[in-house]
C-alpha cells in the first residue's frame, strides 16, 4: 500500500493517531480540471457528420473526478466523468501510463474508471480505432492530448485532496428527461420481462455525496443516469457538455451560490440610469493589447481552487434514451414517424425527435439539463443513508470476437467478429444518417453489397454468425490501415459499500442494462456471505475506458433497428457480457483475488494518420491588430432576455487552448473597477469563432461574444472582452492578446 506516497502515509497517521475513525468513514478527495478540445474546424464526435466542425465554445468541457480510499488499507478506486462522448482505449493507456510514473501502483487499469457523459458537442479524434476517427481526418493530437492532461490533473488534485470524509447515497426518478428511441424493439422484449417495469426508459438518478468529516462541508457529488447526449443537434458549431454538462454547470453554480456567504456585491442602492449611461459612456473599447495568457485564466469568475464543489452527472444505460422527449416527428408532414423504421414514407432523414425546447436546442440542452440538475439538488439535500463496507475492484480483458457464451440450456453459441448493419447508417431520430438506410433493414441491395466487397467482403463465417444483422461493414475484419473495431475490451465492477459500479465500454439499450445489473445483483447476493442484499445498488457506468458502440438484447437484436445494427459482436454479445460480468461478480463476492487479467488492447498510437492539418500561422488584416473591435456592442441599455454581441478580429482559437482560462468575458464595474462576471463556462455567454477567413496579410478570424442577459442579472455597467491568441508563422512563437467592447448598462 501506498507505494510512491510517504506523506500521505505519515498524514494518514498521524491523522489516525488523534481522530477516533468512525465506522463507514473513508479517505475522499475531488478534482476537476479543464479538458476543452480545438474549438475551431475539428469535426465533432458523435454524429459523425462531417460537415460538424467547431466553431466556438457555449460552455467548457471538464474531467471530474473523485477518489475514495479506505483509511485502514489505502485500497481506493477512482471514477472520473468527462464531457466527452466516450471513453477511449488510448486516452485510458495513456492515462494509466502517466498515473504510474507518478504514483507507482496506486492507481492502476482495474481501479480507475473513466467514463463519458456521451455529449455529441465535443471534439473528436481521440480514439485509435478507424470507425471512430473517419469523419474526424485520424487521429486528432490536440483533442486527445485535451482530455489526456484533464484527466491526469483532475485525479492529481483529487489524489491531493484526500481527506477523511463519508459518502452518502440516494435515489430517485428523473421526470422527462428521456424517452426510448426505438420503442418497437423494446417490443420485442418478452412481455413477462417488461411487465417487471413501469415503462420503456429506466428513469432512476443515483447519487453520491460527499461530505468532508472536518469542517462537515459537502465537497461534491456525482450521479448516474440515463438520457443521450443528443440535446444539441448534429449542426451545432459550438462546445458544449450538452444536457449532463449543462446540469453539473448549473448543480456546482447553485452549490456555490446557496453556501456563498461572502457577499462579493455590495446592493448599495441603484444609481438612477442616466448616471449609469454616463459612466458606460465613459467605458471605451479598447484596442488590441498584447497580454499573457495567464491573463485569460487571472479574469476567471470560477478559479480552479480545490476547495471548488464537483458536482457530475454521468452516463448509464443510455443506449436507446433520448432527450428529445417530446417525439421524432416527420420534417414535411409535421406527423409522428412510422413506428417500426423511424422514416418518413421511406425517408429517414426527415425523422427527427424533438426536445422540449424545440425548435431551440439551447433551450432544450437547459431544460433537459434542469431536469437532472433538479433531480440531483432533491437527492442530495434529503439523503440519509451512509456508505459503509468494503472498497474492492475487478477488471478483466475479453477478445469479444469469439467468447463461448453457455446459455440456459446449455446451448453454446459465440460472439463474432465486430461488423456494423444498415440500421447503423440509417442513424437514429436524434441524428438521422444518409444514404437512403432504414433502420429494421435487415437486406442490403446489389449497389451497396459492391460497395461493401470493394471495402472488405465479409467472411460466410462473419455473415452467418452476425445474423439477422446484414454486414454493412466488417470492421473486425477489416485492419487496413489500422484496425477499425476494437476486439479487446475491459469490464470493470467497482465496489463502495453497498454500491457496486458496472464499467461497461459501450452503450447498453435499456433492457440490456436491466437484465446486465439483474444477473450481476443475484450472484452477488448468492455468493457474497450476506455482505450483499436486494438493497444493493448496482448501477451501470456507460462509455467507459474504451469504446465499442451499442449492446442490445438478443430480442432487440431481431428487429435490427439502429442499436442492434450497432451491436458490434453479434445476437449474443449481451449474453457475452453477462456470462463474464457474473464471474467478475463472484470473485468479488468471495474475495477471490486471481482473476485472470486476459489479453492487453493494443497501443495503436504510433500506427494513427492524422490528414487534419494544424493552423499554421495568422495575420491581422492591415490597418487592424487582433483583439480589435470589429462590431462593437449596439448602444444600451438592454434588458433581460436581450442578446448582446460585439465582434473582434481574431487568430484561430488553436494555438492555444487557454485550458482553465477563457475566450470570452462579460466584466461589471464595481466601484472603479471592472471585474469578471461570466465567462466561458456560462451558460450564458457564448464565444463564436468563424474563419479562416484570408487577407493581403494572411489568415484571421473573427470571434464573436455573445452574452445573453438572463433573470438575476444585476443592472449596472458591462462590457464584453475577448481573450485570444497566435503565431505569424508556424513555429513562430504564440501571443497572447485581448481586446474589449464599450460599456454599455443593462438596466
Ligand atoms: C462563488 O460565487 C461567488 C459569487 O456569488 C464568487 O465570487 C466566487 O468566486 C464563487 N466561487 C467559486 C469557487 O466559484
Ligand atoms: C411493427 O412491426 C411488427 C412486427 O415486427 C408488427 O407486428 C407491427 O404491426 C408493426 N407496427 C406498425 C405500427 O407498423
Ligand atoms: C481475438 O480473437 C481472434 C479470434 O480468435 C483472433 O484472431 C485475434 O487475434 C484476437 N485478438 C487479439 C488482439 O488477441
Ligand atoms: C449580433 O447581434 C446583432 C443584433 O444586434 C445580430 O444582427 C447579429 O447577427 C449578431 N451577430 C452574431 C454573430 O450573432
Amino acid at each position: 500500500m501506498y507505494e510512491g506516497q510517504p506523506q500521505s502515509l505519515v498524514f494518514l497517521i498521524v491523522y489516525a493517531s488523534i481522530v477516533v475513525v468512525a465506522n463507514g468513514d473513508y479517505l475522499i478527495g475531488l478534482g476537476s480540471y479543464d479538458m476543452t478540445g480545438p474549438a475551431a474546424g475539428v469535426n465533432m464526435m458523435g454524429y459523425a457528420n462531417m460537415e460538424q466542425v467547431t466553431g466556438g465554445i457555449h460552455f467548457r468541457l471538464r474531467a471530474r473526478a473523485f477518489i475514495v480510499a479506505e483509511i485502514t488499507q489505502g485500497t481506493r478506486i477512482a471514477f472520473v466523468n468527462l464531457d466527452a462522448g466516450m471513453a477511449s482505449q488510448l486516452v485510458t493507456i495513456k492515462v494509466l501510463e502517466r498515473l504510474k510514473s507518478r504514483y507507482g501502483d496506486l492507481y492502476k487499469e482495474d481501479n480507475v474508471a473513466i467514463s463519458g457523459t456521451h455529449t455529441h458537442a465535443g471534439p473528436g479524434g481521440y480514439l485509435q480505432y478507424i470507425t471512430y476517427s473517419i469523419t474526424s481526418l485520424g487521429f486528432v493530437p490536440q483533442s486527445f492530448d485535451a482530455l489526456v492532461n484533464a484527466i491526469e490533473l483532475s485525479i492529481v488534485q483529487a489524489h491531493e485532496n484526500l481527506k477523511p470524509g463519508s459518502i452518502f447515497i440516494n435515489s430517485g426518478d428523473v421526470e422527462n428527461a428521456g424517452i426510448n428511441r426505438s420503442p418497437s424493439a423494446y417490443l420485442f422484449n418478452p412481455p413477462d420481462e417488461r411487465a417487471k417495469y413501469r415503462h420503456d426508459v429506466d428513469t432512476l438518478m443515483t447519487l453520491l455525496k460527499f461530505v468532508d468529516k472536518k469542517s462537515g462541508k459537502s465537497v461534491g457529488a456525482f450521479s448516474w443516469f440515463a438520457t443521450h447526449g443528443t440535446s444539441m443537434s448534429r449542426d451545432n458549431k459550438l462546445i458544449s457538455g450538452d444536457n449532463k454538462g449543462a446540469a453539473a454547470r448549473f448543480f456546482e453554480d447553485w452549490f456555490n451560490a446557496s453556501n456563498d456567504t461572502s457577499s462579493s456585491y455590495n446592493h448599495r442602492r441603484l444609481k438612477d440610469s442616466r448616471a449609469l449611461l454616463k459612466q458606460a459612456s465613459r467605458i471605451k473599447a479598447t484596442g488590441g493589447q498584447s497580454c499573457t495568457k495567464t491573463a485569460s485564466q487571472l479574469y476567471k469568475v470560477r478559479k480552479n481552487d480545490e476547495s471548488r464543489f464537483v458536482g457530475a452527472f454521468c452516463q448509464s444505460n443510455v443506449g436507446d434514451v433520448s432527450p428529445n422527449v417530446l417525439g421524432a416527428f416527420c420534417l414535411d408532414t409535421g406527423k409522428p414517424c412510422d413506428f417500426n423504421r423511424s422514416s418518413c414514407h421511406g425517408d429517414d432523414q426527415l425523422c427527427v425527435g424533438r426536445g422540449p425546447g424545440y425548435p431551440d436546442e439551447i433551450l432544450s440542452t437547459k431544460i433537459i439539463g434542469e431536469r437532472q440538475f433538479q433531480k440531483a439538488v432533491d437527492l442530495f439535500t434529503s439523503t440519509e443513508e451512509e456508505i459503509n463496507g468494503k472498497i474492492d475492484y475487478r477488471l478483466v480483458y475479453l477478445n469479444f470476437t469469439d467468447i463461448e457464451v453457455v446459455l440456459d440450456g446449455n446451448q453454446v453459441v459465440k460472439t463474432c467478429p465486430a461488423a456494423l448493419g444498415p440500421g447503423f447508417a440509417a442513424g437514429t431520430t436524434d441524428g438521422p444518417g444518409v444514404f437512403g438506410f432504414q433502420q429494421g433493414d435487415t437486406e442490403i441491395n446489389e449497389f451497396w453489397k459492391k460497395v461493401r466487397d470493394a471495402i472488405q467482403e465479409p467472411s460466410q463465417y462473419q455473415v452467418d454468425c452476425q445474423k439477422p444483422k446484414a454486414v454493412l461493414l466488417d470492421t473486425g475484419e477489416m485492419f487496413w490501415p489500422y484496425s477499425w473495431a476494437p476486439e479487446i475490451l475491459p469490464i470493470q465492477i467497482l465496489r463502495l459499500g453497498q454500491l457496486v459500479i458496472l464499467s461497461v465500454p459501450g452503450e447498453f439499450t435499456t433492457m440490456a442494462g436491466r437484465r446486465l445489473r439483474e444477473a450481476v445483483k443475484e450472484t452477488l447476493i448468492s455468493n457474497g456471505n450476506g455482505e450483499f442484499n436486494d438493497d444493493t445498488n448496482v448501477i451501470i457506468a456507460g462509455l467507459s475506458n474504451t469504446y465499442s458502440q451499442y449492446v442490445a438484447t438478443f430480442e432487440e437484436y431481431e428487429q435490427q433497428r439502429y442499436e442492434a445494427a450497432s451491436t458490434l459482436y453479434g445476437p449474443h454479445t449481451l449474453s457475452a457480457y453477462i456470462q463474464e460480468f457474473k464471474k467478475l461478480a463472484e470473485s468479488l463476492a468471495r474475495g477471490d483475488k486471481n482473476v485472470g487479467r486476459g489479453p492487453s488492447p493494443p497501443d495503436l498510437s504510433s500506427v494513427q494518420i492524422s490528414l487534419l492539418a494544424d493552423p499554421s500561422g495568422d495575420s491581422p488584416p492591415p490597418g487592424v491588430k487582433f483583439g480589435d473591435i470589429k462590431q462593437d456592442v449596439k448602444n444600451g441599455p438592454f434588458k433581460v432576455g436581450d442578446r448582446i454581441n460585439a465582434t473582434f478580429w481574431s487568430a484561430n482559437p488553436r494555438y492555444d487552448l487557454l485550458t482553465e482560462g477563457t475566450f470570452s468575458l462579460v466584466e461589471m464595474l464595481q466601484e472603479d473597477r471592472l471585474i469578471p462576471a461570466f465567462d466561458d463556462d456560462d451558460f450564458c455567454l457564448y464565444f463564436k469563432w468563424d474563419g479562416p477567413f484570408f487577407s493581403s496579410a494572411g489568415l484571421y478570424g473573427l470571434a464573436t461574444i455573445e452574452w445573453e442577459v438572463r433573470h438575476g442579472t444585476k443592472p449596472g455597467v458591462y462590457r464584453l472582452r475577448h481573450y485570444g491568441s497566435f503565431r505569424t508563422a508556424k513555429d513562430s512563437p504564440v501571443n497572447y492578446f485581448t481586446g474589449a467592447s464599450s460599456g454599455f448598462v443593462v438596466s
